[in-house]
């Protein structure tokens, strides 16, 4: 069972056996013995098993289990300590065992408590929390159930409830974090980088499309979905003029995977002001690094991006020869956007396909009916690709991957998580069953350039309760806060920075540096073996750890976010700053 999956497991169980104790301890005060007695033996299962998961993860290295072994564990320990013997001697009265099952019951939950909504890192603070709760739970109980417990005992309770409170509540508030984000920063360089030689201009506005036969409303570049495909020749100068008409929540373009200056980044707020309507802002940059990237609005990304402001940027190395088709996958009001018709093309007929994925969530991709190679991976060149047969990849949001290949005298077909999106003919190949490429084995390795690092960060990716706003959220965290409340990662120029990133939640995040790509070192302990990968987005599923390094090249404030851009909005953004 892969991390992720112990993770859900333990979660699941830890459900169960809280719900067991609590409707145990329900029928026992409704002195439904069989029914009570039922419910007590299947949540002593639930919460022993807990052992075994907990152990689990333990022994898999997941970089948590020691909040489990803290926390969880000793008030399982408690909930079977005090119910079980109790069980066990087969009260006459099932009644008189209402209070100890239903005290389980708060143990197990406010572990799953401290689990859900606090998350990392946990503390001494949430631990007494987590006490004081169980404790006030089960006096009230106590009371309520009639049982009066001894003046010695319930004064005892008394000051242990309080006494947690008081120390958990004084940890909590005591002094120690949330810097916010300096937001003052200008690093605009007046620098002009040449005279343009592709000019672009790309006006934002409301549009009505239709996909696949139905009516969209959506938001597009000259009233397109995507916008125009921008093609340029290393060595270029490219000058875009990005015009709103009625964006009424403003526009940028941001340039996916191309490290531009910081001033050209197009991030609102940090970088420019978000261009509103009847407003314009030019872009200006040198094409040097060959590739496919695409670029979208950085402001109301999640809205602005999932309505289509969004398009293709492709920097080609030299004239093209042969096929050189892109494939942006999106999905626009709940339907996939169709993909260019492909023509029937001879045989030996070289084919690149550049295949991007500008949705929220990964895309399975599988190329039937020949040969291929993964040529580059988010604008990068692999070092010596072997060619693949009946083998999907899998593209993270915001990435591309680049696949070559030449023409077979019979189809080909471009299959987007089992439709068929591009052929050159009749193919029924069922690709469902493919193995997925592992990039991080594939290619021909080299050695990483780098002995030593000057600056090391760690991102924990989470789910936690932001108390930080004006309404409590329940948001996506990275080291336990949201934006903007995560302290910005500052660097110096030159600097070998390394990230350890870790998934603690039960879901995907796609992480993106800007500015930046990343060389990948290791995932989950094992180290890269294939040809380097200069990364720009990358999955860190749940459960995993990865260890990623770049040099500090390029000076400015830039955002370092998850790309599932929902996420990102709800808190999952923070900023790496240069001294
Ligand atoms: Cu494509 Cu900050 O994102
Ligand atoms: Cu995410």
């Amino acid at each position: 069972m892969t991390t992720g999956g112990l993770v859900a497991a333990d979660l699941v169980i830890a459900v169960l056996a809280a719900a067991g104790w609590l409707g145990a301890g329900a029928a026992s005060a409704a002195r439904r013995r069989p029914l009570a007695l039922g419910l007590a033996a299947f949540a002593l299962l639930a919460t022993l098993a807990r052992a075994i998961t907990i152990t689990a993860l333990a022994h898999a290295g997941w970089w948590f289990a020691a909040e489990k072994i803290l926390i969880a564990a000793p008030l399982s320990l408690a909930a079977v300590v005090v119910a079980g013997p109790r069980l066990l001697r087969a009260p006459g009265d099932i009644r008189s065992v209402a209070v100890p099952l239903l005290f389980a019951g708060y143990a197990e939950s406010s572990a799953l408590l401290v689990t859900v909504l606090h998350g990392y890192p946990a503390s001494a603070a949430v631990g007494l929390l987590a006490v004081a709760g169980v404790v006030a739970a089960t006096a009230v109980s106590w009371r309520v159930l009639g049982r009066r417990p001894s003046r010695r005992v319930s004064r005892a309770a008394l000051v242990l409830a309080v006494a947690a409170l008081v120390a958990g509540t004084g940890l909590a508030a005591a002094p120690g974090a949330t810097p916010g984000v300096p937001h003052d920063h200008d690093y605009r360089d007046a620098s002009t980088v040449g005279e343009p030689t592709r000019r672009f201009t790309l006006t934002a506005g409301t549009a009505t499309v239709n996909v696949s036969g139905r009516d969209v409303s959506a938001w597009a570049f000259n009233g397109q979905v995507p916008g125009p495909e921008l093609t340029a020749t290393v060595g270029d100068v490219i000058e875009v003029t990005l015009r709103n008409r009625d964006i009424a929540r403003g526009v940028t373009l941001h340039w996916h995977g191309y490290d531009v200056p910081n001033s050209q980044d197009g991030v609102p707020g940090v970088t420019q002001a978000a261009v509103l309507p009847g407003q314009e802002f030019v872009y200006r940059f040198r094409a040097d690094q060959a590739g496919t990237y695409w670029y979208h609005t950085h402001a109301v990304s999640d809205v602005g991006v999932r309505m289509g402001l969004y398009g293709v940027l492709v920097v080609l190395p030299a004239p093209v020869t042969g096929v050189d088709v892109t494939v942006a996958v999106h999905t626009l009001a709940g339907l996939p956007l169709p993909m260019p018709r492909a023509e029937p093309v001879k045989a030996t007929v070289p084919v690149r396909l550049r295949l991007i994925n500008t949705d929220s969530t990964t895309h399975r991709y599988a190329l039937a009916g020949t040969a291929f190679r993964v040529a580059a991976i988010d604008g990068f060149d692999l070092r010596s690709p072997a060619p693949l047969v009946d083998t999907a990849v899998l593209i993270p949001a915001g990435g591309r991957y680049d696949l070559v290949f030449t023409t077979p005298a019979t189809p080909v077909a471009l299959f987007v998580d089992g439709r068929v999106v591009y052929s050159t003919g009749p193919v029924s190949t069922a690709t469902g069953a493919w193995p997925v490429l592992d990039p991080l084995t594939y290619g021909a390795r080299s050695p990483v350039p780098w002995s030593r690092f000057d600056t090391q960060f760690t991102l924990v990716l989470d789910r936690g309760l932001d108390l930080h706003g004006l309404l409590p959220r329940y948001a996506h965290t990275v080291n336990g806060k949201a934006d903007p409340d995560i302290p910005p990662q500052v660097v110096r120029l030159g600097d070998i920075v390394k990230f350890t990133i870790v998934n603690r939640s039960l879901v995907v995040h796609p992480w993106h540096l800007h500015g930046h790509h990343v060389l990948v070192l290791s995932r989950n302990g094992r180290p890269a073996t294939g040809s380097p990968l200069w990364l720009d987005s990358f999955d860190v599923r749940p459960g995993d750890v990865w260890e990623v390094a770049f040099p500090a090249d390029n000076p400015g404030m830039w955002a370092n976010h998850c790309h599932n851009l929902a996420h990102a909005d709800a808190g999952m953004m923070l900023h790496l700053m240069y001294s």
